[in-house]
């Protein structure tokens, strides 16, 4: 169980390199996506504003990102904000806006030298207009970058996003169909569909990690998480260190992945 080895990782202290020699480089997980979660907790239990939970969290961001892309992982997804986020009171709002920009102005030149591609899943063009410059400035900045795609959901709802994909399937047939007399038909396929995705051409997720120990998806990369192997830590985000995702990626590689035909034992 994880909680177990979590449980052990805290009273027994283990090194980073022990960690690091426990995982097999050839089978890592692609995809990695993270369900950032507990930063109101952890502040609220430090008897600081939630603010400050946020604040601590992004200093967490930093770390997974370095984490991932040493370790060669294809893309790191983070659910940073949902359309549902927009429900919070606008200060904390504010903050999580001005957490992004002070992130992006503290962490882009690093992400840039590591050759990270920065990529937006949502509808980010809602977001307050200077939050969207620094977006947009680091968006082109990246984008030759050839390592890890790092993708980052701001306004994010993965119900719009499978709405999204048909309508513009949708919208490429009627182009398609335009003023030729054929008919558009309904025959939508899931491929198509992971093909209009906002992470179109990336593997899907192997392994999706959970903070703060809410057993919940929460609206994030529905259809992509089909076959994600889910792993929950009661730690809270601002506490999520290089050593949890060592341990998730550990536990991922001891997981036997199924996809509902027979184990390796025919059982
Ligand atoms: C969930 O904690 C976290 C969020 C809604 C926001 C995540 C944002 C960050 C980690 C900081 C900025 C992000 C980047 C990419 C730099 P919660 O507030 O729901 O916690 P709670 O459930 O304990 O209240």
């Amino acid at each position: 169980m994880t909680s177990l080895q979590l449980g052990a990782l805290h009273t027994a202290p283990v090194a980073e390199s022990d960690l690091l020699s426990q995982i097999d480089v050839s089978s890592l997980p692609r995809h990695i996506a993270i369900i950032m979660d507990g930063n109101g907790r952890w502040a609220h239990r430090r008897r600081l504003p939630r603010i400050a939970g946020h604040r601590a969290g992004a200093q967490a961001v930093r770390e997974a990102v370095e984490t991932c892309s040493r370790l060669g992982v294809q893309a790191l997804s983070l659910y940073a904000f949902s359309a549902e986020n927009w429900k919070r009171p606008k200060t904390e709002i504010d903050t999580l806006m001005a957490l992004l920009r002070e992130y992006l102005q503290r962490e882009l030149a690093e992400i840039h030298r590591n050759n990270i591609r920065l990529q937006i899943l949502g509808h980010y063009e809602r977001l307050p207009r200077e939050v969207r410059t620094d977006l947009d400035d680091a968006l082109v900045l990246t984008s030759g970058n050839t390592g890890m795609v790092l993708n980052v959901a701001l306004n994010y709802s993965a119900r719009a996003e499978i709405a999204d994909a048909v309508n513009s399937i949708l919208l490429e047939r009627a182009h398609a169909a335009n003023g030729t007399g054929t008919a558009i038909q309904a025959n939508i396929t899931e491929e198509m569909i992971s093909n209009h995705l906002y992470t179109r051409g990336l593997p899907d997720p192997d392994l999706l990690i959970r903070t703060s120990g809410e057993m919940r998806v929460s609206n994030f990369l529905l259809w992509q998480i089909a076959y994600a192997e889910i792993w929950v830590t009661d730690t809270c985000w601002p506490d999520f260190t290089k050593k949890h995702l060592l341990q998730a990626v550990i536990d991922f590689q001891k997981r036997e992945r199924r996809y509902g035909g027979l184990g390796s034992n025919g059982a």
